[in-house]
């Protein structure tokens, strides 16, 4: 892989035409908040074969051997308010399930709102991370992490994490396995700025969303709650649906699916 035969098979208009390749680095999420400042064009991508840092969510860190996988950052700078942003990473988990289906033939899943999941294995992680100027968006960052062809993970990892390559058993291309996903994102991403929500993409959305219609677990800080889970709505939140019938709406917080996946 290298800045070459990445931007040959790149066939965006605009997203993903500015490319950053890094042969390693600490964490494309950083290297991409970096390069704001910088004036980089929205749309740049930040690529590399190997993160000596790699960030996950809630404070994780995120395995980045070379040589097998991809890792890579999207930015953004978007014209729309900060509390639009945390969409984004379900129309980032809606590109890499399509595109990951377009070139394994596997249909994913998504755990809602971001992991791709193939057989209750993760596969891919999203971390989204957005800078504010005075209220408003400067950027926001959309990192991907894809186990494309690890075959042995680390002993935290290895009950519940996957790749493509052992879960698909394909060989996928990773130049082409990211231009598809960026084809995916792009056309998702002009029509969110038109309307600015997820209903063109809530359908197809919920096609991927292994829970729907599965008991959860609603694990919020405050208050833990169980009920079934019935899709997204507009905003990407999830509706859960409580003993009493009355329907929850889930925007921040984890949830996980009893019976189905180990990890959460
Ligand atoms: C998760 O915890 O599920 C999110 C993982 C996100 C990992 C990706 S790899 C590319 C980008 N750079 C980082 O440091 N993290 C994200």
């Amino acid at each position: 892989m290298n800045a070459e035969s990445l931007a040959l098979e790149m066939k965006t208009k605009q997203l993903g035409r500015n490319i950053i390749y890094l042969e390693r680095t600490g964490s494309t999420n950083e290297d991409a908040k970096r390069i704001v400042g910088e004036g980089a064009p929205s749309g740049t991508l930040v690529v590399t074969d190997c993160q000596e840092m790699g960030k996950g969510r809630r404070g994780r860190s995120w395995e980045s051997p070379a040589g097998m996988n991809l890792y890579f950052t999207l930015m953004l700078k978007p014209d729309f308010v900060p509390n639009k942003a945390s969409m984004l990473t379900l129309v980032m988990a809606l590109s890499v399930a399509k595109a990951i289906e377009e070139e394994t033939g596997v249909h994913p899943g998504i755990k809602w709102p971001n992991d791709i999941v193939i057989e209750g294995r993760k596969v891919c992680g999203i971390l989204t991370e957005m800078l504010l100027e005075a209220g408003r968006i400067q950027a926001v960052v959309i990192g991907c992490g894809i186990n494309v062809a690890q075959t042995a993970f680390s002993a935290e990892l290895s009950e519940h994490a996957s790749s493509l390559l052992l879960s698909c058993k394909k060989s996928v291309s990773r130049e082409q396995l990211l231009a598809r996903i960026m084809e995916q994102f792009e056309k998702y991403y002009d029509v969110f700025c038109k309307t600015l929500n997820l209903s063109a993409m809530q359908a197809e959305y919920e096609g991927y969303l292994v829970n729907k219609n599965k008991q959860v677990r609603v694990l919020d800080p405050v208050d833990e709650y169980e009920g079934r889970a019935l899709g997204i709505n507009e905003e990407g939140e999830l509706l859960v649906e409580l003993a009493d019938g009355s329907i929850s709406k889930v925007y921040a917080g984890e949830v996980s699916v009893r019976g189905l996946y180990g990890y959460v």
